[in-house]
């Protein structure tokens, strides 16, 4: 799973899963852009345990849904930093409402943010792989996108469906330039998203009811590190599920 000497870029990387990845990546030997909207304490711990591994961290506060600051965010990377070999879609949003209360703003802010998102910076990031030939993009999407949302939360379940249908496409795409698409699928995971979607009593009753209880960011973080790897040189198109039997496919 070695990915010394790799650079790669995780988008919301300040806290939760994004920031469970990136240490992971980094536990692997890559260098490490963390992206989120700003700088704060716990980008500023993150960056010391990524030294403390021993690799390089950078730190690029865009928000992923404007294209102009997408656009200067991989000229960065492209000018300053030289190469990208690893991206991870992770940036993500939910609001707690089903359908009748979920006004068209609130679903476009989950839209632009889970998928618009994603598009953006795989867009900019094939730009410099293609040139490269070579990379790894693994998308962040969720059981929910397979099973619906627990909660009727239409945008947050069209949008991680829909990171599938961009998964499987962009893999068509970047095939021929040597860039290795995927996607993993996270089920129930301990951060601060899920702790405002289920609360600690839905927590609770969850982690009673999934095979293997809930899940740690690092769980996620070791699967998006196998998928970035190597290893995974002949696997291209695919979501790997990281739910502990939750669901099953
Ligand atoms: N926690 C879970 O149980 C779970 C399960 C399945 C999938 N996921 C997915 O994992 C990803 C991370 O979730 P989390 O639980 O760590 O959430 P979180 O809210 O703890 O962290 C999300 C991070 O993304 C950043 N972010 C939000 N909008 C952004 C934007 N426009 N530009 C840049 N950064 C932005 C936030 O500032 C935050 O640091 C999301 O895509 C989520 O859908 C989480």
């Amino acid at each position: 799973m070695s990915l010394k000497n790799k650079i790669a870029l995780v988008t919301g990387a300040g806290k939760g899963l994004g920031k469970g990845i990136a240490l992971e990546l980094a536990s692997q030997g890559a260098d490490i852009i963390i992206n989120d909207l700003q700088y704060g304490e716990s980008v500023e711990a993150l960056e010391k345990q990524i030294q403390d591994l021993g690799c390089k961290s950078w730190f690029i506060a865009t928000d992923i849904t404007r294209e102009d600051a997408v656009k200067r965010m991989f000229s960065f990377i492209q000018n300053e930093i030289g190469r990208l070999d690893i991206l991870v879609n992770n940036a993500g949003v939910d609001r707690p409402q089903d359908i009748f209360s979920t006004s068209l703003e609130d679903w476009n802010f989950v839209m632009q943010t889970n998928i618009t998102g994603c598009f953006l910076c795989s867009k900019y990031a094939l730009l410099i792989m293609r040139d490269q030939q070579q990379g790894k993009i693994v998308n962040v999407s969720s059981v929910v996108g397979h099973q619906g949302a627990l909660k009727g939360h239409v945008h947050y379940a069209s949008s991680k469906s829909g990171l599938f249908g961009l998964t499987k496409t962009l893999a068509r795409t970047a095939a021929a330039f040597g860039v290795n698409v995927n996607a993993v699928a996270p089920g129930v995971i301990e951060t601060e998203l899920s702790l405002k979607t289920h609360g600690e009593s839905g927590m609770e009753t969850l982690r009673k009811g999934i095979p293997l209880g809930l899940g740690n960011v690092k769980d996620v973080g070791m699967a998006v590190a196998f998928l970035c790897s190597d290893g995974a040189r002949y696997i291209t198109g695919t979501t790997l599920d990281v739910n502990g039997g939750l669901y099953f496919r």
